[in-house]
């Protein structure tokens, strides 16, 4: 009986998780978590400076902290807790970007989970009514917020990569589709040899010139807005490839790769950086952003299903190199 109890609590708890997905997107919306940097307050206080009805808001709270995000005290007066911290804008690893968009356009994609499995379609198309990509062209605003969410989910997996895999043998490392630079940034900082090339949409580039002034590599990197279908940049010796693959499905993916392999000089090293899924029945994080990717038109892979995609852009890999993190390195070279 306490078994069945238990059972069909955690299976409650699942249902729940859109609620929880919610919750936190309210909070991030509103940057409750930066009005409580300073310390604990009513949610009359609250709702005074987000303009929002201080009974609703009030509930929302409770019930985020009912999960140990925020903490109420017997005066009513809401504070910051370890997971409600990772809410605030301007900490390192600050999730409240990834909050604002797994709330709003990823939560709406979700909703269309069921047409991309009856139909096989992006279920972000149908309710945006155009591909992922030129949805973050068309709403720069929201494109913005992507770029952070994205350091939000991965920028954990920066410095496994680079205790993984050394950079320091090359002369330059381009990262395509490198987001806001920040991991550039990494590689540049950790081999103060190497020299960088960021390339991304040309809107994302110029946003990242601002991200990275200041953090004393801007002198080696070099930052190219372009579309990597049409081009990316030539002669380096190593191409960085992270979380762009599964953006995609084979034939983007291999024309993608293709592109990077005419681009790079004799020798040089494609790597590919994405959770590798697991077979049976593991349970992997790779599983469910796989998921996410079904509705964006991409894919999470198997090193198996990377393998033949690699050799369908005339690729051989030749390592896939375990990182500390989620992801896997997955290097490869021209084939003979
Ligand atoms: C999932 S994000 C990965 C960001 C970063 N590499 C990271 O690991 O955090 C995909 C990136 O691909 C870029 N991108 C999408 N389409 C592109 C294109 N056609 N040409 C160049 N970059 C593109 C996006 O702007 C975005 O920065």
């Amino acid at each position: 009986m306490k078994d069945e109890h238990s059972s069909m609590e955690f299976f409650r708890q699942m249902f729940g998780g859109s609620w929880i997905t919610q919750g936190i997107w309210v909070a991030a919306e509103l940057g409750i978590a930066d009005l409580l940097a300073d310390g604990s307050r009513t949610s009359d206080e609250l709702a005074k400076k987000t303009n929002t009805s201080s009974a609703a808001l009030y509930r929302v709270l409770r019930a985020l902290a009912s999960v140990g995000i925020f903490a109420e005290d017997e005066q009513r007066r809401f504070s910051l807790t370890p997971l409600a911290e990772l809410l605030q804008t301007d900490i390192p690893g600050s999730q409240r970007s990834l909050a604002i968009m797994m709330g709003g356009e990823f939560y709406a994609a979700w909703g269309e989970l069921l047409h991309s499995v009856r139909t096989g379609e992006p279920g972000f198309q149908k309710r945006f009514g155009v591909p992922f990509f030129h949805y973050m062209t068309e709403n720069p605003e929201r494109h913005g917020v992507y770029d952070a969410a994205m350091t939000g989910v991965h920028g954990g997996e920066t410095e496994p990569m680079l205790d993984a895999y050394d950079f320091s043998a090359f002369r330059t490392v381009v990262d395509i589709g490198g987001g806001n630079g920040l991991v550039l940034a990494a590689v540049l900082k950790r081999h103060p040899a190497v020299q960088g090339i960021l390339f991304d949409l040309p809107a994302v580039a110029d946003r990242a010139r601002y991200t990275i002034s200041g953090m004393g590599v801007s002198d080696r990197m070099r930052i190219e807005g372009g579309d990597f279908f049409s081009s990316v940049p030539a002669g380096a010796d190593v191409y960085v490839l992270r979380h762009i693959i599964h953006d995609w499905e084979d034939p983007e993916a291999v024309a993608i790769l293709r592109q990077c392999r005419e681009a790079a000089a004799p020798g040089g090293r494609i790597l590919v950086v994405e959770t590798v899924l697991p077979p049976g029945n593991e349970p992997s994080f790779g599983k469910w952003l796989d998921l996410m990717m079904l509705l964006v038109a991409g894919r999470e892979r198997t090193k198996e299903e990377y393998s033949r995609l690699f050799s369908a852009a005339g690729l051989e890999m030749t390592r896939v190199i375990p990182t500390a993190s989620e992801v896997s390195i997955i290097e490869g070279v021209r084939a003979t």
